[in-house]
């Protein structure tokens, strides 16, 4: 089975890369990857030279590009993950998300269709979202798969977007895709724009943690490679024309873990408790921040027996301790355009 995996040199799509390749040696993995700022070969080192595995630079949402790069390989299977992923960044820039999520997902799925058109036997397109798409809870309740979708930013809005215009390919051209809706990911290869990699980076450097209005936003965090894992069980045993929404079972207010992940990494540098709490700063607020996020992933736990399988603190300590131990990888992504992206960001007074 020929399989295109995008975004794979990303963050989540690194580790499902790495999950496919290593799992099924008689598959053939492509991953394609225009290399963004948020793209990174180097997350991929330790699989590059499998024989089962090819990476091609380029982009998602060059029509031409695809169709030629569909035709020469005959993608039978695709796991698409390349997107514009960083909300503050949609803000600023909210066409890019629309060219690289919307027109590049429908880029792929044209290709898909042009090329297998009814003969559908075997052929899967998976498409990889967010919870975003479902907008804001309040204190309570959790996004179903049925929740309507109600995005607030550029980013969910470019993100549901894609979400229809699969949905649409599935219904007017029979194309058999299967779709997730995930809750927040962390873990090893996270780019340091998002929280908790961009705090790591910041504690270890003494830098002050700018936490967006009064911290009392409520994310559901799940570890990177269990997403990873129901992305497979999901994409071998999912059914046709289903969603599936996957999350941490693990709600956290953004104050409570910062001050979790102080206390951790004072623990990890040897350092008094209490050292890195001094570096909170309440910042100007998100705008159209989403208040809480939290799923009920019942439907993939009672269909295909999945759960997270590492608790919290688990994959928090894991977290910590590969950034602590691949200060090359952080310093290598954090020169250059990062420098430029973080003054604009936190430092333009905006
Ligand atoms: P990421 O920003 O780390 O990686 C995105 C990858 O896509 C990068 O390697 C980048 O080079 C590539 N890319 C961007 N534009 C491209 C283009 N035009 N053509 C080809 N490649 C391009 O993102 P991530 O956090 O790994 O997210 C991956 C997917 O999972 C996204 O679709 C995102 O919406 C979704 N998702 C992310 C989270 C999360 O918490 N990070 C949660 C739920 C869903
Ligand atoms: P983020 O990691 O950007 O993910 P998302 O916006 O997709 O949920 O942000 C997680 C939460 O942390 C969100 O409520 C915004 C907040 N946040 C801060 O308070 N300060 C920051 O510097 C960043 C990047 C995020």
């Amino acid at each position: 089975m020929k399989i295109l995996i995008t975004g794979g040199a990303g963050f989540i799509g690194s580790h499902v890369v790495r999950e496919f390749v290593c799992k099924y040696p008689e598959y053939q993995i492509f991953n394609l990857d225009a290399l963004t700022y948020a793209g990174n070969l180097s997350n991929l080192k330790d699989i590059e030279c499998r024989n089962n595995y090819t990476f091609v630079k380029g982009d998602i949402s060059e029509e031409s590009f695809v169709n030629d790069f569909f035709n020469e390989h005959r993608f039978e299977g695709v796991i698409h993950l390349a997107a514009e992923s960083h909300v503050d960044r949609s803000i600023t820039d909210p066409l890019r998300f629309a060219r690289t999520n919307i027109l590049g997902t429908m880029t792929l799925l044209n290709a898909f269709k042009n090329l297998w058109r009814n003969n559908w036997l075997n052929k899967r397109f998976y498409h990889i979202s967010t919870d975003e798409v479902y907008g804001t809870l309040g204190e309570t309740g959790f996004f179903t798969e049925t929740t309507a979708y109600n995005p607030n930013s550029p980013y969910s809005a470019s993100k549901a977007g894609s979400d229809h215009f699969v949905r649409a390919y599935g219904e007017t051209y029979g194309l058999p895709y299967v779709m997730s809706n995930c809750s927040n990911n962390y873990g090893p290869n996270h780019f340091p724009e998002k929280l908790i990699p961009l705090f790591i980076n910041n504690i270890i450097y003494n830098k002050s943690l700018p936490v967006y209005g009064n911290g009392n936003y409520t994310r559901d965090w799940l570890y990177v490679k269990d997403h990873a894992q129901a992305i497979d069980l999901i994409f071998h045993k999912g059914e046709n024309q289903e969603t599936y929404n996957i999350g941490g079972f693990n709600e956290w207010k953004n104050i409570d873990l910062v001050k979790l992940l102080c206390k951790l990494m004072d623990g990890k540098l040897g350092r008094p408790i209490g050292t890195s709490e001094k570096l909170i700063t309440f910042v100007k607020d998100r705008p159209g921040h989403d208040l809480r996020y939290a799923i009920d992933a019942s439907k993939i736990n009672k269909k295909l027996g999945w759960r997270p399988s590492v608790t919290f603190e688990e994959g928090l300590n894991k977290t910590i301790d590969w950034y602590l131990q691949n200060e090359e990888w952080l310093e290598n992504v954090t020169s250059g355009e990062y420098q430029r992206y973080y003054e604009e960001q936190y430092e333009s007074g905006n």
